[in-house]
């Protein structure tokens, strides 16, 4: 019979996550009680998050406990069930976690069964549809920011998984779209596959004077995944009444703790600009998923977005996954097949 592999928490990063942070463990699957279900985890989706988790700081969620599983995005299949709710052969989407045959209540584990009709690989569910891609890029463009034809935005980590699609979306929305990425195949990609009308490789070139040179007429949205001295190269050249989606701060997540990180140094910017910054998490957007999705799977289905999925394989790489996540070392979105 087949185990269940799991990765616990047993120590907070300190910097990158180190594998002795972690503990694998293999056990007999455990039948589920009644409530439970049991799902074989098909696909695990790697996330940023995953580290803001592991450590110990404010957050939007608890931290994963010390000796807890690690928690993680993903979607499984359904193999036994004792809730009524959930039939052997359901494909779910939700928080298995870094485990492969977990036991769970159904609602703490947030499963929504995937339509029966889907025909979607796991990668690209997670990759379009996912919580913290296609979900996270929908409502932070279009609900925070509110585009509109004409205006320039500018995205950071622009290649990847919320960025890629923040990108193609203001572009559906007449933008002129400006992102920022690492390398130059990444950069390459912004113009020639994702259709944006610049791109800025921030390990290469001056960020500010190449802001200077592709926005000409300032910025009026920023879509922010990264924070650091890029968020103030750009915060130095909003427009007034400007606005940004502040979704994420990736350059801080292996810092000692992000409420510590300095910055943003252009702070002053807010004030003389007269900013509108507006945190979100897309937890908050959960009653509207079914719009998002619905609108994603549309545009999918007709070409206008592209998504790209790094697909890992072997439960084991989990940790050298994320790690590589963190420092960008993957192209789109990036997923685990355990
Ligand atoms: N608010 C929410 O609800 C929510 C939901 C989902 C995600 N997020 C946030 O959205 C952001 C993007 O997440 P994602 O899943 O789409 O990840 P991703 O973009 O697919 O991968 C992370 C990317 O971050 C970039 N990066 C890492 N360190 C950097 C640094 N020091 N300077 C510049 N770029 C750096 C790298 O870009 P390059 O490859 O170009 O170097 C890396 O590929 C993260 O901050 C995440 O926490 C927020």
């Amino acid at each position: 019979m087949t185990s269940n592999r799991s990765f616990t928490l047993v120590s907070r990063p300190q910097g990158e996550l180190a594998d002795s942070d972690l503990a694998l463990h293999e056990a007999p699957i455990v039948a589920p009680a009644k409530g439970q279900i049991q799902v074989r985890t098909t696909c695990i989706s790697l996330d940023p998050t995953n580290r803001i988790w592991m450590s110990d700081v404010p957050q939007y969620m608890p931290p994963i406990a010390i000796g807890e599983v690690v928690r993680a995005l993903g979607v499984a299949v359904v193999e036994q069930s004792a809730h009524p709710d959930f039939a052997v052969g359901d494909r779910v989407v939700g928080l298995p976690g870094w485990a492969t045959h977990p036991t769970m209540d159904p609602a703490a584990a947030a499963f929504q069964k995937l339509p029966a009709g889907l025909d979607m690989s796991d990668a690209k569910v997670l990759g379009l549809l996912g919580t913290t891609s296609g979900m996270t890029a929908y409502f932070g463009l279009l609900d925070v920011l509110e585009p509109t034809a004409g205006q320039t935005l500018v995205v950071d980590a622009a290649a990847g998984s919320v960025g890629s699609l923040v990108g193609q979306i203001a572009k559906l929305h007449g933008c002129r779209v400006v992102g920022i990425a690492g390398g130059p195949r990444k950069v390459q990609y912004l113009t020639e596959t994702l259709g944006l009308d610049a791109g800025i490789d921030y390990k290469n070139e001056d960020v500010g004077a190449a802001l200077d040179r592709h926005c000409p007429d300032g910025i009026d949205l920023c879509f922010e995944n990264v924070g650091g001295p890029i968020f103030d190269e750009i915060l130095m050249r909003m427009n007034n009444h400007g606005r940004v989606s502040l979704c994420g701060l990736i350059s801080g997540y292996n810092a000692a703790g992000i409420e510590r990180v300095p910055g943003p140094y252009a702070f002053g910017m807010i004030l003389m600009r007269r900013l509108r910054v507006q945190g979100f998490i897309i937890l908050d957007y959960a009653p509207r998923f079914a719009e998002a999705t619905a609108t994603l799977l549309e545009w999918g289905q007709q070409g206008k977005l592209v998504t790209l999925e790094d697909v890992r394989t072997g439960f084991d790489q989990l940790p050298e996954s994320l790690r590589q996540l963190l420092r960008g070392e993957k192209h789109g979105k990036m997923v685990l097949v355990p």
